[in-house]
């Protein structure tokens, strides 16, 4: 539950990003809004890794989603870099893959089937 709500607002943060870079490309104050949003991402990438923890211990539940939330958390560090370092040739396509790896991840946890979760027998 908590896991599902924490990369929901994770999809929904990185689902902002591209419309504020938009913004950025298109309005005097759109770099800001980038800027604000791009932290947004920082904060709930810090809360995923946080809650995917709390849900390995002490919530019991498998320690794979620690592994998704701490690559996640890397890619952005260096989705925020590259952003202050102007490489747009890197930074506009991490941007959506990361978005798609969100989209990914929302559909795991949200069919009940977390990553790092033992497969049923037979499959
Ligand atoms: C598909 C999604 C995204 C697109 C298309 C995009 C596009 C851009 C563009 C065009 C710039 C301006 C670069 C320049 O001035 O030459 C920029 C800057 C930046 N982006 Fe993104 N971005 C995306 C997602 C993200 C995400 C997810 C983050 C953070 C997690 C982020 C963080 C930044 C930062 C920190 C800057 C520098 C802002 C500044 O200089 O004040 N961007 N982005």
């Amino acid at each position: 539950m908590f896991l599902r709500v924490a990369v929901a607002l994770q999809t929904l943060a990185l689902f902002a990003a591209p419309i504020t870079a938009g913004l950025l490309l298109s309005s005097p104050g759109g770099r800001l809004l980038h800027s604000i949003s791009a932290y947004g991402v920082f904060t709930v990438a810090v809360l995923h890794l946080a809650t995917a923890i709390l849900v390995w211990r002490p919530g019991g539940g498998p320690p794979r989603p620690i592994l998704y939330a701490a690559v996640f958390l890397g890619l952005t560090l260096a989705q925020i870099a590259l952003g202050i370092a102007q490489v747009k040739t890197l930074h506009v396509p991490l941007g959506v893959l990361m978005f798609g790896m969100s989209v990914l991840q929302l559909g795991r946890v949200w069919t009940g089937h977390p990553a790092g979760a033992a497969a049923p027998a037979g499959r």
